[in-house]
């Protein structure tokens, strides 16, 4: 892994591991804002879920098992991935293309446990707090997402990834998983849900995790009422093989990574090996699922030596293609520019 932060642990997946469907956890990213929690007792720990419901409950981590259990294949990406490509430099933490992964998680569905405390109609976002530990004056790790979100099918309240209990550094005992959307609805060390009559006012919703309704200049600064907040990811490709830099041998290659769409579903991947001249459809892996990516592959018989640089573009069922250049923006999010390799054939 790629060490991008220590005093909160933040890790990069290297992209060559991107060559499974699922990824293993030890090579799953990791993302905090502060500190993650020093002692974590399954048998103390408690969510309580309260605000706009009739009944307010609190679930002990036994009392959530008893839900029925739900799974999901989701991509999670961090809303920051690929900020390190984005020119002029935005400041935050320089991720390459590797904040990103793919696991299954399971738990209770959300919908579930929000329908047990009686969810009113006045609820219309529901709030999340981490049981990170805050250091000093910094804004604690709070954000909502919105109520429909909320009661998806497929949002949970994931004690478990890839068939394990979640570990310490993906959100352990249980965390939120609102598929599709970037990273930062997924609060991880889960210890309270509140719905609330409109959205959380805090850091992390506002300023934090908000993008421009329109397209800005580098420098130029937008006012709070020109922005919107975050949700579903947008259409990438990643090339995980060969590698930026590799040498090869004049013969067959073979190219390949993974593309995903958030809440929409890959249509196409395809290929370029003349610089973005021309494209080839790369072949689509067999498993797929409606929130993860979708890995690809593209045999490649290069007629002469020299230098190549292989792209990727991916387009989504929605229609949304990959841009040439990602969108600029203040905080440096949803980076998705058509990925590119250079590499050497001798
Ligand atoms: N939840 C809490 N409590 N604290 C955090 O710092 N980081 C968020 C989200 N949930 C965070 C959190 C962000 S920005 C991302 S991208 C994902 O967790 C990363 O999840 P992972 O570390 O399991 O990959």
């Amino acid at each position: 892994m790629v060490l991008r932060s220590f005093r909160f642990v933040d890790l990069e997946t290297p992209v060559e591991h991107f060559h499974t469907w699922l990824t293993p956890v030890p090579h799953f990213f990791v993302r905090n804002h502060m500190h993650e929690p020093v002692e974590l007792d399954a048998h103390e720990w408690r969510l309580s879920i309260g605000g706009e419901v009739k009944n307010p409950i609190t679930l002990s981590l036994s009392d959530l098992s008893k839900f029925d259990t739900h799974s999901v294949v989701n991509t999670l990406e961090c809303a920051g991935n690929g900020r390190g490509f984005y020119r002029p430099q935005v400041p935050g933490v320089q991720w390459g293309k590797g904040a990103v992964g793919t696991a299954r998680f399971s738990g209770p569905r959300m919908r579930d446990v929000l329908e047990r405390a009686g969810a009113k109609s006045s609820g219309k976002h529901v709030m999340f707090r981490g049981l990170d530990e805050v250091p000093g004056k910094v804004p604690p790790f709070i954000r909502s997402i919105p109520i429909e979100k909320a009661l998806d099918d497929d949002t949970l309240i994931a004690t478990h990834m890839n068939g394990s209990p979640l570990t310490k550094h993906h959100g352990f005992p249980a965390r939120a998983l609102a598929p599709g959307w970037v990273g930062a609805a997924s609060c991880k060390w889960l210890a309270e849900i509140k719905l609330l009559e409109s959205e959380f006012a805090g850091n992390f919703m506002n300023p934090g995790y908000r993008f421009p309704n329109h397209p800005v200049k580098p420098g130029e600064s937008v006012k709070p009422e020109d922005m919107h907040p975050l949700t579903a990811l947008n259409v990438k490709s990643v090339i995980s093989g060969p590698g930026d830099g590799a040498s090869l041998k004049l013969g067959k290659v073979a190219v390949y990574g993974v593309a995903w769409a958030g809440e929409a579903n890959i249509a196409k991947v395809e290929i370029s090996t003349d610089g973005g001249t021309s494209w080839n459809p790369a072949k689509l892996g067999h498993d797929q699922a409606h929130y993860a990516w979708r890995l690809w592959s593209y045999d490649w018989k290069p007629e002469q030596s020299g230098e190549y640089i292989l792209m990727s573009r991916a387009t989504d069922t929605h229609g949304r293609s990959q841009p040439a250049a990602a969108e600029w923006n203040p905080s440096g999010y949803l980076y998705n520019a058509i990925d590119q390799v250079k590499i050497d054939v001798a």
